[in-house]
């Protein structure tokens, strides 16, 4: 194959919430750079995602597995892979309680086939190559109120099936690296809010039963807390770890922005009315009133694995490559209530069966 780009560069799990935002952003910005997006398109995954970058030269999309190592080889010989930024994986804490066995499957195996494709097709030269892993901060396990906020020294202790086998992921990603020499820089980001994620999560969810009907169940009394960062301050972080990151090392980043599940709601809340009633106070009030009686506090789920706060220190990146969210909360709750509230096709459109399935089984 002719070699027209500097760099190929697999991302798994590109059809997701941040791996979609993450390769418009490297499309974009590099034309140099021939990004390859391979997804299994599982029920969180919408190709529609890449609306507007479908036909760019440098943007290929490949249907598949990340647990399939047959089609995996094929990829990286066909497309003579340089690096890759691995994102695809099983999100979703509620469903790693009920599913635990694809957790495994997918985000410990399906990491491990990758990093064999690195270990494999890089071993003449592992120092022109990055393989990027894009792990969770929940691997850390949860912080009290008066714990100091995670970094890359904190020791890994997951609750949750899914936190678990992130942390599987992250121990295997550094093992690779430390037999082999496999380039893998580790990344554990907190709660990502923005555009395009799928209505599941705590933000989405709310937005969704707030526009469209529903209750929005708030897990216990909602004193849990996250730090939340803007998805497009994630893909910026990504970018620069790809250039500027040191392989070995793992990075920590967060958006500065810890608050409670129930102040998030009501912040939610207090925005989507001010955008539905477009400066009319009276209005403004109503829907005020009519939200908040739509939150309903439900006995928690998630019991024992149900973290209690989440908080992160991200000075590492910020003083070694000089990342900061330049996203403020505010901001993020503003523009993604906008978002949500003028891309009701596309909130529609993933609301399938298997979603119905899922939402009428878990909040019965
Ligand atoms: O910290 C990073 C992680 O953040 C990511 O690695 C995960 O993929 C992502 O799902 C997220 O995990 P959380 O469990 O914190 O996110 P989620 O949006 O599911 O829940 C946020 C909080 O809200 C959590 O304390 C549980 C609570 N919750 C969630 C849902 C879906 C509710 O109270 N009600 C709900 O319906």
């Amino acid at each position: 194959m002719e070699k027209r780009f500097d760099r190929f560069i697999l991302v798994t799990g590109g059809c997701g919430f941040i791996g979609s935002h993450l390769i418009k952003h490297l499309v974009r910005k590099y034309p140099n750079y021939q990004i390859i997006n391979y997804d299994a398109l599982t029920y969180a995954g919408n190709i529609e995602n890449l609306d507007g970058v479908h036909d760019r030269e440098n943007y290929v999309f490949v249907n598949g597995d990340i647990r399939d190592t047959h089609r995996l080889e094929t990829v990286f010989k066909n497309f003579m892979i340089t690096d890759v930024i691995h994102m695809a994986a099983e999100s979703h804490v509620d469903r790693s309680i009920v599913y635990p066995t694809v957790f495994v499957e997918t985000n410990v195996m399906g990491t491990i086939n990758l990093l064999n494709m690195a270990k494999e097709f890089w071993k003449d030269d592992y120092s022109n190559h990055i393989f990027l892993n894009m792990g969770t901060d929940e691997i850390f396990g949860a912080l009290d109120n008066e714990d100091e906020p995670f970094n890359e020294l904190t020791p890994l202790n997951p609750h949750s099936p899914y936190s678990t086998s992130k942390a599987a992921a992250v121990m295997f990603a550094r093992t690779y690296y430390e037999a082999f020499g496999v380039p893998v820089i580790n990344l554990a980001c907190g709660n990502a809010i923005g555009p395009n994620q799928f209505p599941e999560k705590l933000v989405p969810l709310a937005i969704d039963r707030l526009i469209n009907g529903g209750k929005i169940p708030i897990y216990g009394q909602g004193e849990q807390k996250r730090d939340w960062t803007n998805v497009y301050d994630i893909a910026e972080a990504i970018d620069l770890l790809i250039h500027k990151g040191k392989p070995g090392e793992l990075y920590c980043i967060g958006g500065d922005a810890q608050v409670e599940n129930r102040v998030i709601i009501h912040d939610i809340i207090i925005e989507l009315a001010k955008q539905m009633a477009n400066g009319d106070a009276k209005e403004q009030e109503k829907l005020e009133q009519k939200f908040f009686d739509k939150i309903e506090f439900i006995r928690d789920p998630r019991g024992k694995s149900h973290d209690f706060r989440y908080d992160i220190n991200h000075d590492k990146i910020t003083a070694r490559l000089g990342w900061t969210p330049k996203h403020t909360y505010e901001d993020s709750i503003r523009e993604t209530v906008r978002w949500y509230l003028h891309n009701q096709p596309w909130v529609s459109n993933v609301k399938n069966g298997s979603y119905k399935e899922w939402i009428g089984s878990y909040y019965k």
